[in-house]
C-alpha cells in the first residue's frame, strides 16, 4: 500500500466484490448481505487478504530494488519518474482539450489590441465543454418541444397518474405479501386452512374460559347463532377482538396480545361457528345481524318479480336460481 494506484486498485477490487456478492446472493426479498449476514465477515476477510497481497508485492519489490546494482537502480528511477510523470496522462489530455486555452507561449496569437495601463486582454475561444452542453440544451429543447408541445406525448397530470397507479400496484403486491398489516378497514374472512387452524389454536388458548371450546357461551355471549351485540361479519368481529367490548362485560382488548394477523385468523375462525350447534348454547344475546353489503334474499326477489312484472318473459326459474343461490 505504498502508492496511489495500488490504493485505487484496493478500492476498486473493494466495490467490485461489494457487488460481485450482492450479484449472485441477492433474492427478491432482500440483498445477500440481509440474507446472509456473515458474508460480511467473509467479505471483509477477502478485503483483507486482499490488502496482505499488494503489501507483500510492494515490499517484494522494495527487496528487489535493494539488490540492484547501482547503474540498474538509477535507470529503474528514471523509468519511475517517467511513468510518474505519465500517470493519468489521458484524463490530464481530456481536461486540458475540454478547456481549450491557448498555450502560455501561443498567448500572442490572441491577444488583442486593447491596453489598459499594461493589462490585456485574450480572445479565447469559448470552452468546448461549455459549447457541447450548450449544444446539448438545444438538442434536448428541440426533442422536447416536438415530442410534448406537437405531438402531445403526456402532461404533468398524466404522468402523475401513471406513477401513482404503478406505486399502487407496488403497495398492492406487497400488502399481499405483508399480511399482518391488516386492519379493521382492510380486513377480509379468512378461508385457508392453515389460517383457520391457526385461529382455532388461538381461540383455544385464550378464549375458551369464556366462549367455550364450542363457542356455546360461558361468561361470553353465544358465538354460534345470528345474534350479536357488538355486530356481525369480520369487520365487526375483528374490532371487538382489537379494541375489546363494552367496559366492563368482561371482553378486554386483544390488540396488546395478539397481531393483526392473529386476530384476522382467530376472527375468521369465530365466525366458523355460526350455523353450529354447541352443547350448552347459552340465549341469544343481542340482534341478528344482516350484513349491509350483500342483498338479502327478500330483495333479491321482490326485485325479480317487480322485473317480471315489467317483462313477462322472464321466467319463473330465474326465481328459483336466486332461491338456490341463497
Ligand atoms: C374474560 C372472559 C372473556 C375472554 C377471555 C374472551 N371474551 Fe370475548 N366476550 C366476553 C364478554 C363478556 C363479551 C360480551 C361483551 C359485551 O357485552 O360488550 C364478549 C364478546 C365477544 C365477541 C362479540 C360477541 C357479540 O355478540 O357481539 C366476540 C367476537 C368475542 N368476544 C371473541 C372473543 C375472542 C376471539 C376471544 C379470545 C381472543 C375472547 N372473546 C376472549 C368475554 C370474554
Amino acid at each position: 500500500m505504498n502508492n496511489t494506484a495500488s490504493f485505487i486498485r484496493t478500492i476498486a477490487f473493494a466495490v467490485l466484490s461489494y457487488f460481485f456478492f450482492n450479484w449472485i446472493g441477492t433474492t427478491e426479498e432482500a440483498t445477500a448481505f440481509e440474507n446472509l449476514p456473515w458474508l460480511w465477515v467473509v467479505y471483509g476477510v477477502i478485503i483483507l487478504f486482499y490488502i496482505a497481497g499488494e503489501a507483500s508485492l510492494g515490499a517484494l519489490s522494495r527487496v528487489l530494488y535493494a539488490s540492484l546494482k547501482p547503474e540498474a537502480r538509477e535507470k529503474y528511477d528514471e523509468n519511475l519518474a517517467f511513468a510518474k510523470a505519465n500517470e493519468f496522462k489521458w484524463i490530464k489530455n481530456i481536461y486540458k482539450k475540454s478547456l481549450g486555452s491557448k498555450a502560455i507561449e501561443q498567448e500572442h496569437e490572441i491577444i488583442l489590441d486593447h491596453n489598459y495601463d499594461g493589462i490585456k486582454e485574450l480572445d479565447n475561444n469559448l470552452p468546448p465543454w461549455w459549447v457541447y452542453m450548450f449544444y446539448a440544451t438545444i438538442l434536448f429543447a428541440v426533442i422536447y418541444l416536438v415530442r410534448f408541445e406537437v405531438f402531445d406525448d403526456y402532461d404533468q397530470e398524466q404522468e402523475y397518474e401513471t406513477a401513482v397507479a404503478a406505486a399502487q400496484i407496488e403497495i398492492d403486491e406487497w400488502k399481499k405479501t405483508a399480511k399482518n398489516l391488516v386492519d379493521v378497514n382492510t380486513v377480509v374472512l379468512l378461508t385457508d386452512a392453515a389460517d383457520i387452524n391457526a385461529g382455532k389454536a388461538i381461540f383455544q388458548s385464550n378464549c375458551v374460559a369464556c366462549h367455550k371450546a364450542d363457542g356455546g357461551g360461558g361468561i361470553g355471549p353465544n358465538l354460534t347463532d345470528r345474534y350479536w351485540i357488538l355486530g356481525g361479519g369480520i369487520k365487526n368481529v375483528f374490532n371487538t377482538i382489537s379494541e375489546g367490548g363494552r367496559s366492563g362485560k368482561g371482553m378486554v382488548a386483544w390488540k396488546q396480545d395478539l397481531k393483526p394477523l392473529e386476530m384476522a385468523q382467530v376472527a375468521s375462525y369465530v365466525l366458523g361457528f355460526e350455523g353450529t350447534t354447541p352443547a350448552e348454547p347459552k340465549a341469544a344475546e343481542g340482534e341478528i345481524w344482516t350484513d349491509p353489503d350483500t342483498p338479502q334474499v327478500e330483495e333479491q326477489i321482490n326485485e325479480i318479480i317487480t322485473d317480471s312484472l315489467d317483462h313477462p318473459e322472464v321466467e319463473i326459474e330465474e326465481l328459483k336460481v336466486a332461491l338456490d343461490n341463497n
